[in-house]
């Protein structure tokens, strides 16, 4: 299927196991970040009458696929795993060429959805329930989980493989089917993605995925009356919208929000590892993670040494198309989000912060025709600067002094996220204390903010999230329904918290 679309470039709908165009016969165009003038194809501008026909197939499949059994489902969630695996190279070059990010971070985001793919198969044997004693006798007590019905799953461009995973392999194992919106700047991984699991042998109707704006698909997916779940993957200011609607319809929401990421690193600290960490945690993917290290809190003694040897290596960062198996950061996705990350290094040298390092866009020779800009390091930044306070979502960090561990504390939790925040100390009893206090759904000792492993739950607190967690166990919660069943033999009525207590003084 692909092949044929490849050549003639525009690419489909897939709803109802049948890929078909949109019926305004509009599209939208996705090119290369760091080469403009090489598109990587045309995607449906769909309608909200093309959305309403996806749901009318994922509403209609349910039924089936809620009673095939959850080890039957999870084998195609496993197959899909393993053509993931084979086609891995293919998907992360697709993923370059689309949204920017280094051909080895690329292999890494199709790994994650591979990881995620073995690890929910493996819930179709357990998706477990629980029993509990009654307090009656001849009655038995237990809960199980059901799926929801039709999930709206709706995703960003900078993990285009791995965060889809992350929700449709739990969503579908559970029982439930799934309209699909993936962001439109990466609507061609998001199309192979759909086509593996399909190809894994999904029935019709169960997976559904459809491009196109937030106002004639997303909002409408998110508004349709037999849409029972949303999980989203955006910014905060997106996220509340989506979780006001639901809040508004009483539907079940997840969101995954914005992130001010921070490493601390203190005066005990392994140095080197800490900048390899910053390094790592603040450039990876052009700092395109929700998870990126935005701020590095330094302890007083070791600013200065830290500060010299952290930006002689950003100065050494080499920047290009990711491609190019000798390049650490890529482009930033789009136009769009290079002027977003333009803005706020004007903003911090507005409020004063000293710039240590790049500080531009990139716009000779080849650069001009892509979306690239220099990694940032601003030094002696206040902790309520908006450079220290707001997401930037880029190649930009934030070197922040403060004179001791307590200090460092009380800023790495003075933003309004709590997604991912890091302490570097040898001194265990500081890590402990770190881990208990820092105000983060994920806390790294010794390492970066980024790099979160698929087996236990990903997902903020504060403005970050709504509580709940995606990947790990917590990932089935986000999908399932608790039914709670009594069942009494006893062949009588039997009253709970009365017949028990019948022989209780009045
Ligand atoms: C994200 O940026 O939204 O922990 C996800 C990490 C990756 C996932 C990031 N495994 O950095």
């Amino acid at each position: 299927m692909t092949k044929t679309l490849e050549k003639t470039q525009v690419f489909q709908n897939y709803i109802n196991g049948k890929w078909e165009k949109s019926e305004t016969g509009k599209t939208f165009v996705s090119v290369n970040p760091a080469n403009q003038e090489d598109v990587i194809g045309h995607f449906p501008l769909s309608s909200k009458n093309d959305l309403k026909r996806a749901v009318d197939a994922a509403h209609a499949a349910f039924y089936n696929w809620k009673h095939t059994p959850a080890p039957e489902r999870a084998e195609i969630i496993l197959k899909a795993g393993y053509i993931l695996e084979s086609r891995k190279e293919e998907i992360a070059r697709d993923m370059v060429r689309e949204m920017g990010k280094v051909i080895k971070e690329a292999r890494g985001d199709v790994q994650e959805a591979i990881d995620m793919a073995k690890y929910a198969a493996g819930e179709g044997r357990r998706l477990m329930g629980m029993t509990v004693p009654s307090e009656l006798r001849n009655k038995f007590a237990m809960a199980i989980r059901q799926p929801i019905g039709v999930c709206g799953i709706i995703t960003p461009w900078n993990f285009p493989v791995a965060i889809p995973s992350w929700k449709i392999f739990p969503a579908l194992v559970a029982g439930n089917t799934v309209v699909f919106k993936p962001a439109s700047d990466t609507p061609l991984v998001a199309l192979k993605f759909v086509e593996i699991l399909n190809e894994a042998g999904l029935p019709p109707g169960v997976l559904n995925y459809i491009t196109g704006s937030g106002s004639e698909v997303g909002m409408p997916l998110v508004e349709d009356p037999r849409v029972g779940a949303i999980s989203i993957t955006a910014s905060t200011e997106t996220g509340r919208k989506v979780a006001s609607k639901c809040g508004e319809l009483m539907k079940r929401i997840s969101c995954e929000l914005g992130g001010k990421n921070a490493i601390c690193v203190m005066e005990d600290a392994d140095i080197d590892l800490a900048v390899d960490g910053a390094l790592w945690g603040a450039f990876g993917t052009a700092g395109q993670r929700c998870t990126a290290t935005s701020r590095v809190i330094l302890h007083e003694k070791i600013y200065k040494q830290f500060t010299e040897k952290f930006v002689a290596r950003v100065k050494s960062l080499k920047i290009g198309d990711g491609m190019d198996p000798s390049v650490d950061v890529g482009p930033v996705v789009s136009k769009g989000q290079l002027a977003t990350v333009h803005e706020y290094v004007e903003i911090g040298k507005k409020e004063g912060a000293k710039l240590l390092s790049g500080g531009n866009i990139l716009t000779d020779g080849d650069f001009a025709k892509g979306c690239f800009h220099e990694p940032t390091v601003f030094g002696d930044v206040k902790p309520e600067m908006r450079i220290a306070q707001e997401e930037i979502f880029g190649p930009v960090t934030a070197l922040i002094p403060v004179k001791d561990f307590e200090q460092a504390m009380e800023v790495a939790n003075g933003t309004q996220y709590g997604l991912s925040l890091s302490m570097y100390t040898k001194d265990v009893n500081r890590a402990f204390k770190a881990i208990e206090d820092l105000e983060s759904g994920l806390v790294y000792v010794n390492a970066p903010t980024i790099g979160a492993e698929i087996q236990l739950p990903f997902g903020g607190v504060k403005q970050t999230g709504n509580g709940h967690r995606e990947a790990g166990i917590s990932a089935i919660d986000q999908f399932t329904e608790w039914k709670s069943v009594y069942i009494d033999y006893s062949g009588v009525l039997q009253r709970a918290q009365i017949d028990n207590y019948e022989g209780e003084k009045e």
